[in-house]
Parts: structure tokens; C-alpha cells; sequence
């Protein structure tokens, strides 16, 4: 149905009606499928965002979709693929004209608010890698959002665009079978750290860092070779942040 023009992201996609949650899904097959192997649903009953949050997911409101991928790798080496995945959305939806941005580490946001969230899962064994899991929720016609996020969330449709999920599937899985094996096969880094570059919504910018439940004003530098957020703090010290657990919040 989505007549991919891939080699293998998306080349074999499970369709689902409903599940609990497609990353929970794609843990139970992984060891099973392909790499590549993309599940979506038409809807979650237990949708889950970072941090252990919820994430809604009704019926027709969005693409709730989780790709599991194999690349032959070191656990260390897989939170990049959040950033290859981020860099990937933002690109699908600019060819399909919408002004997207990156907030490093997994969220794109449209007009300041956020339409799209990534939850990378590992799973791997003895420092090798069996499969990562790619979880990745695009609002697209979500009008009303629960009043905790209602000032923070939008969709596509709320934003005035009104997109196919078909194309958007269709253009992200290009999209990120193109970086993907620039970083597995090459090691090439580069050309999703300068989509994660241009397409920021925070570099140059003040943001809040909040770890442990601390909050600290920082302006941030750049997004490093390694992925990690560089960022300078009030008393001028340069500072590397991991994606890990943290997150950042507009000043
Ligand atoms: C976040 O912003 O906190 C991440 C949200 C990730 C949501 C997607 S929807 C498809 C996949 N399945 C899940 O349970 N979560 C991810």
C-alpha cells in the first residue's frame, strides 16, 4: 500500500487495528522480523511517550508507528539513531511543505508547538546490539489535547496542513533509510547532524535544561559529532549534555 521505493525501511509493514503500544509490539517480534520491519496501528490503548509518560493515541488522530532496525552496532552507539530518525521526520514533512524544527533531542515542533515525539528502545545482549526499536508518534488531525499539554501540543491539521499519513510514511521512510545507511554503512554522521543543525529549534537559543528535577538556564551551542547537545551556562562554562534523561523547556 505504500509502494516504497526502499530497500528495505518499510519494506515489509503490520498493519494493526489496535495494540497496547506498537513499541511493546515490536519488542515481542524483534528478534523475529526483519530489519526494517515497520509496525503501525490505527490506535494505542497505552501509547507511551520518555520519561515514562503517557502518550494518547486514538483512532484517526495520527501515525503511531515503531521501526525495528539491526545495524550491526555498539549499544553506545544507538541513541544516535534518535537523532537519525528526528532528522528524517523533520526532512519528510519539508518535502511535503511543512516548516518543521528539531527540540534535541526527539521532538519536532511546528509554530512552537509539538507535533511529534520519538522513543527509542535497545534491545542488546553482551555489548552487541539485537535490534533497535524506533517509536515515533506524528499528531496529525488531534484537536483536543488533555489540558496538561493543550499549551504545548498541536497537530498537523490544527497547524492548517493537511497531509496524507500515507505520504508521510512514505517520505520518512526514504528519508531515513538515506541516513541510516550513511551511518551504518559509512559512518556518516554528517549529513544527519546538519539536518539536526539546520532544522533546530533551539540552537542559539535560552532553554532550561531539567535533570533530577533540577532546572538550569542555558543557551544553546551546537549538537556535537557525538550527538550531544554542547550548551553554555550562566557562569560561561561550555557544557556537554546526553540525550539520556533529560529535557529541555522553551525560556
Ligand atoms: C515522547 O515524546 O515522549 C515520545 C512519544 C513516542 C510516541 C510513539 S507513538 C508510537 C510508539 N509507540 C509508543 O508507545 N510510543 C511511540
Amino acid at each position: 500500500a505504500y509502494n516504497l521505493p526502499t530497500e528495505f525501511i518499510g519494506k515489509k509493514v503490520i498493519h494493526l487495528d489496535t495494540v497496547g503500544s506498537t513499541n511493546d509490539y515490536a519488542k515481542e517480534i524483534g528478534n523475529k522480523v526483519s530489519g526494517g520491519t515497520l509496525i503501525i496501528s490505527e490506535q494505542q490503548t497505552k501509547g507511551k511517550g520518555r520519561l515514562g509518560r503517557v502518550w494518547k493515541s486514538k483512532s484517526g488522530d495520527g501515525i503511531w508507528m515503531s521501526l525495528i532496525i539491526k545495524p550491526k552496532i555498539e549499544p553506545y552507539k544507538a541513541p544516535f539513531l534518535t537523532l537519525v530518525a528526528g532528522a528524517s521526520v523533520v526532512k519528510a514533512l519539508s518535502n511535503l511543505g511543512v516548516e518543521a524544527s528539531i527540540k534535541w533531542p526527539n521532538d519536532i515542533i511546528v509554530h512552537n508547538k509539538k507535533i511529534c515525539g520519538i522513543l527509542t528502545e535497545l534491545s542488546a545482549e553482551m555489548e552487541r546490539v539485537n535490534y533497535v526499536v524506533i517509536g515515533i508518534g506524528i499528531n496529525i488531525k488531534t484537536i483536543d489535547f488533555p489540558d496538561e499539554i493543550k499549551e504545548k501540543a498541536t497537530s498537523l491539521y490544527k497547524e492548517g496542513y493537511k497531509l496524507s499519513r500515507v505520504d508521510i510514511v512514505r517520505q520518512f521512510c526514504i528519508e531515513f533509510e538515506k541516513l541510516y545507511k550513511g551511518y551504518i554503512l559509512d559512518g556518516n554522521k554528517q549529513d544527519t547532524l546538519e539536518l539536526c543543525r539546520k532544522y533546530s529549534a533551539i540552537i542559539g537559543k535560552q532553554v532550561y535544561v531539567i535533570k533530577n528535577n533540577k532546572r538550569e538556564l542555558v543557551k544553546c551551542i551546537d549538537i556535537n559529532e557525538n550527538g550531544n547537545l554542547i550548551v553554555k551556562e550562566k557562569n560561561g562554562e561550555i557544557q556537554e549534555i546526553m540525550s539520556g534523561e533529560v529535557s529541555i523547556r522553551g525560556v
